[in-house]
């Protein structure tokens, strides 16, 4: 009863679980978490990464549950907001365990992380600097900051998602001299607890040559700082990022390859730069909660459309659509899409898998072949769709967003419950 299959009928399982019986308990569309992948994912990235700090980047998915399994298997987690932060805060989370990030953090938001007393927060700006500053004065708090800089690194990614070239909002530069007066800042300001250097570069990441150049230009960003200032700063922080496989043409690296070419490179520059080896972390999210997701949807029309040749593609139209999963739309993102509830021994054919929004991007699987006779009340899968789709998750035409489900041992949780029209017009308030 272990991870996600088919039966001998056809029907997909997860942990034991067809998910026929899952959409009669909970309904479709719904979000389902096989819990023990994510928690082996979870603790692949402390075992491989034995010594770091893994922080889990909770901005891919999180609900209080899934904040407390990542901890439970070692790693803290990384927040962007005061939502997210928040939903740590529920569940308990050790907070010394716990950092927050954003470019534009509000008052509140830096307020309530000095109160919590999360172990770092991650300074992305001047003005947060000194707005930061001035706050850990006034309640008289000693925040552990870390400075937030820009490689200048390619990732070679979607742009909406690389985040270390020179034009974009993250980071202060490493070229550009900004990120040295920013460490200088917070080294000379008393109220601030400056503890090292962050760098983020990306994600879906494949080329592990963008993370050793970034680790490269950050360690000789750290070693300066030691000249200038005679201390080594203790931490650092090399970000998150790792691909993962949506469909079967990506092969992203495991874990421990990861980690053998990063504590490679950390160990080569730290020698030939003079400095000793900080304590270094790392902030994966897609890569724990993506492969360990998928998205269950009902099928509710088919159309069969004549494409110009003679060719023809099945437009399948499911029960959700853009809002519980935007990434293809923003990004040609690619998925793929499996029937779920039956076998068919009919052949293969061109298909299209869209969602029931009034527009024509409203598309979840851009291509895919499908048995031809996918027809109405089937369910169809839609895997590695567990990061950044219910964390992106949009209310778009007045739809409620779906559940999150998770499943373990052929048994089944709600997570995170279904909303209703009730909650949406809740809101309405005119
Ligand atoms: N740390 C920092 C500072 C980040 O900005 C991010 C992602 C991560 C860690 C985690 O990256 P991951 O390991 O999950 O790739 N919505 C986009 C992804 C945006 C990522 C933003 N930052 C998508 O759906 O592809």
């Amino acid at each position: 009863s272990e991870g996600v299959g088919k039966d001998a009928d056809g029907v997909l399982t997860v942990a034991g679980l067809d998910v026929t019986e899952l959409a009669a308990t909970v309904g479709t569309p719904a979000y389902v978490i096989d819990e023990a992948d994510l928690r082996a994912r979870a603790r692949a990235f402390a075992e491989a990464f034995a010594g770091w700090n893994v922080y889990y980047a909770g901005k891919s998915f999180l609900c209080t549950a899934v904040a407390r399994w990542v901890a439970e298997e070692g790693l803290g987690i990384d927040t962007c907001t005061g939502g997210e932060l928040a939903v740590a805060r529920r569940a308990g989370i050790d907070m010394a365990t716990v950092g927050l990030h954003g470019n534009n953090k509000s008052v509140e938001e830096l307020v309530a992380a000095l109160e919590a007393g999360v172990g770092r927060i991650i300074v992305d700006s001047f003005d947060e600097i000194a707005r930061l500053g001035h706050l850990a004065g006034e309640l008289g708090l000693r925040p552990r900051v870390m400075v937030r800089v820009t490689t200048g690194v390619e990732a070679h990614t979607h742009e909406y998602i690389s985040t270390a070239h020179e034009d974009q909002k993250f980071g202060f530069s490493i070229a550009g001299g900004a990120a040295a007066e920013a460490l200088a800042l917070c080294q000379a300001d008393e109220r601030l607890d400056l503890v090292g250097i962050h760098s983020h570069i990306g994600s879906q990441i494949f080329d592990a040559a963008g993370f050793e150049v970034a680790a490269r230009r950050t360690l000789r960003l750290h070693a300066d700082f030691a000249t200038e200032h005679g201390v080594e700063l203790p931490e650092m922080d090399l970000g998150g990022g790792f691909g993962i496989a949506y469909t079967s043409q990506d092969a992203p690296s495991t874990p421990a390859q990861l980690a053998a070419a990063m504590n490679r490179i950390v160990d080569t520059e730290c020698a030939a730069l003079g400095v000793a080896r900080p304590q270094l972390s790392i902030e994966p999210g897609r890569a724990i909660s993506g492969p360990s997701g998928f998205l269950l949807y009902t099928v509710g029309t088919v159309k069969r459309v004549r494409l110009d040749g003679g060719a023809s593609r099945l437009y399948v139209a499911v029960d959700g659509g853009m809002s519980d999963n935007i990434r293809t739309a923003l990004y040609a993102a690619e998925y793929s899409a499996t029937l779920a509830s039956r076998r068919s021994a009919a052949p293969p054919t061109l298909a299209r898998v869209v969602g029931k929004h009034c527009e024509g991007g409203d598309i979840l699987v851009r291509d895919e072949f499908l048995p031809a006779d996918v027809t109405p009340g089937d369910l169809v899968a839609v895997p590695a769709a567990g990061a950044y789709s219910r964390s992106m998750a949009s209310n778009y035409n007045h739809v409620p967003r779906p559940p999150v489900v998770s499943v373990r041992d052929g048994r089944v949780t709600t997570l995170v419950r279904r909303e209703t029209l009730d909650d949406l017009l809740a809101l309405d308030v005119g």
